[in-house]
C-alpha cells in the first residue's frame, strides 16, 4: 500500500518509523514531513489546510491510505472530506473532533453521560465569566474553549491570574469570539491513556506518560511535551479497568448515540489522586511525544490496526507489545516554548546509530548548505528502549553528550517519578 503521513514532528516520524515495518507498506509519503522523515518517506510542502491540493496529490501518487498526525485537519474536518473521495484515512470525522476542539463540547458530553472530570462553567461573555470567578476557590483553571496550541489553559493561582487570563481569551489571544471554560482545579498525578477504537470496539494501546513542563521536577511553563516514557507505573489495572468503565465506554457510547461513532485514536489525559481517576481532557490523536515511545514498543502491524479500525473490525488485530520500557527525551530550541533561534546547525547527529531499541525521531529539522539545521521549538525526541527505564535513560543520555548542538536544550529528570515508584 502506498501510505501518506500527514503532520511533521516527531510523532510523524514515529508513525512512519512503524508504517515502513508493516509488510503491507510499498511507499511512503509525508506532507509536509522534516528532514528525519524524509529518510523514509518522500515529503511534499502543501498545507495541510488545503484539502483539494492534498486530494489531488493523493490522486496522483495513488495513495491507499493517510494517517493524520496532529489534530488541526481532523477538527477542520479532513476525515469526512476523503471518506467522500472514497480514500481510506484513519482519524476521528468532524463531529468527534469537537472532543479535543472545543472543550464546551467535551464537557458538556461529560455531563450528559456522567463521566467524572473537574466541575465547569462555560461562558460567552467575560463580565459574567468574572463574576462567576469571585465565587470560586483558588487555584482555578481558566480555558480557551478551542484550538490553541497547547497555550490555552491558565492553572490560575490567585484571582488576578485568573481575571487576566478570561480577560485574554475574549481579548481575541487564541481567536476571535473565544469562549471561556473555567474549571474546579483537580489535584493528583497526570497519566496519559489512549485506546484504537472502530466506533463500537476498543483496544488499549500500552500505558504512556509525558511530562508537558519544560523545567525540571515539572516545573515552569507548560509545552508540547519535553519526554515520555512507556509502560507508566502510575496507570496500573485498577485504575485501566476503572477508566474503561467510568470513562471510555461511556464515551464511545455517547458518540454511537448521537450516529457519529468515534473512530481512530482516542486520547484521555487523566487525573489521578487516590485510586480515583477523572478526565482532564480529550485529545483526538496520539500524543506527541508519548507517541514515539509507543512506536518503538510496538510489535504488531500498525498498519494493520489502522486499516481494522477502518473497517470496522478492530476485534481482528491481535495488538502486541515489546516487554521492554521505552523512553524519549525530547531536544528543544533553547527559549522554546517562549522566544528561540531559529537555523541553529546541529553536528554529530551521525554518530548515533539507528535500529529496533534507538531511533532519533525528528520534530523540526532541515538541510540547508549540507548542514542539518534546527527549524522549530521542540527538534529531536531521542528515543531508546532496554530492560528497564534507567538503561533505556542511559542510552539516551549518553547519546545525547554525542550530539553537538550548544543551542539545544532538554531535560535531565525525565522519568524521575516512574524510577522512584
Ligand atoms: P488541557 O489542555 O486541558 O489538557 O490542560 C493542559 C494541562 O493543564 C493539563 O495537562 C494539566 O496539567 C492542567 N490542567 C488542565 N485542567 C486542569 C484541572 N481541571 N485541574 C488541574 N490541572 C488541570
Ligand atoms: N503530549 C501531549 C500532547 O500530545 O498533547
Amino acid at each position: 500500500m502506498k501510505i501518506l503521513v500527514l503532520g511533521n514532528g516527531a510523532r510523524e516520524h514515529s508513525l512512519c518509523y512503524a508504517i515502513s515495518k508493516s509488510p503491507k507498506t510499498s511507499a511512503i509519503y509525508s506532507i509536509p514531513g522534516n528532514y528525519g522523515i524524509s529518510k523514509i518517506a518522500q515529503c511534499t510542502k502543501i498545507d495541510l489546510n488545503d484539502f483539494d491540493s492534498i486530494h489531488t496529490f493523493c490522486q496522483k501518487n495513488q495513495i491507499d491510505l493517510i494517517v493524520v498526525g496532529p489534530e488541526v485537519p481532523l477538527v477542520e474536518g479532513i476525515v469526512d472530506f476523503f471518506i467522500n473521495k472514497n480514500i481510506k484515512i484513519f482519524g476521528p470525522e468532524k463531529f468527534a473532533a469537537q472532543l479535543e476542539g472545543s472543550k464546551g463540547f467535551m464537557k458538556d458530553l461529560c455531563e450528559e453521560y456522567n463521566i467524572p472530570t473537574a466541575s465547569y462553567e462555560r461562558f460567552d461573555d467575560e463580565a459574567s465569566a468574572i463574576t462567576y470567578l469571585k465565587t470560586q476557590q483558588i487555584p482555578i483553571v481558566i480555558k480557551a474553549d478551542g484550538l490553541a496550541a497547547g497555550k490555552g489553559v491558565t492553572v490560575a493561582e490567585s484571582y488576578t491570574a485568573a481575571e487576566q487570563a478570561v480577560k485574554e481569551i475574549f481579548a481575541g489571544r487564541f481567536g476571535k469570539g473565544m469562549e471561556v471554560v473555567i474549571e474546579e482545579f483537580m489535584e493528583g498525578e497526570e497519566a496519559s491513556y489512549f485506546i484504537c477504537t472502530d466506533g463500537i470496539d476498543f483496544l488499549s494501546l500500552a500505558s504512556a506518560q509525558d511530562h508537558k513542563r519544560v523545567g525540571e521536577g515539572d516545573t515552569g511553563p507548560n509545552t508540547g511535551g519535553m519526554g515520555a516514557y512507556s509502560p507508566a507505573p502510575i496507570f496500573t489495572q485498577e485504575i485501566k479497568d476503572q477508566v474503561d468503565k467510568k470513562i471510555i465506554i461511556p464515551t464511545l457510547k455517547a458518540f454511537q448515540d448521537k450516529g457519529h461513532p468515534y473512530k481512530g485514536i482516542l486520547y484521555a489525559g487523566l487525573m489521578i489522586n487516590n485510586g480515583i481517576a477523572k478526565l482532564v481532557e480529550y485529545n483526538i490523536r496520539f500524543g506527541d511525544p508519548e507517541c514515539q515511545v509507543l512506536m518503538l514498543r510496538m510489535k504488531s502491524d500498525l498498519v494493520e490496526m489502522m486499516l481494522n479500525t477502518i473497517d470496522g473490525k478492530i476485534k481482528d488485530t491481535n495488538l502486541k507489545w515489546e516487554d521492554d520500557h521505552c523512553a524519549t527525551v525530547v531536544m528543544a530550541s533553547d527559549g522554546y516554548p517562549g522566544k528561540f533561534e531559529k537555523k541553529t546547525v546541529i553536528k554529530n547527529l551521525d554518530k548515533l546509530s539507528n535500529d529496533n531499541n534507538f531511533q532519533v525521531f525528528h520534530a523540526s529539522t532541515l538541510k540547508e548548505d549540507s548542514n542539518i539545521k534546527a527549524d522549530g521549538g521542540r527538534v529531536l525526541s531521542i528515543t531508546a528502549k532496554s530492560n528497564t527505564l534507567q538503561d533505556a535513560l542511559d542510552k539516551i543520555y549518553d547519546s545525547i553528550n554525542l550530539i553537538d548542538w550548544p543551542q539545544g536544550y532538554f531535560r535531565k529528570d525525565i522519568g524521575y517519578k516512574a524510577i522512584k515508584r
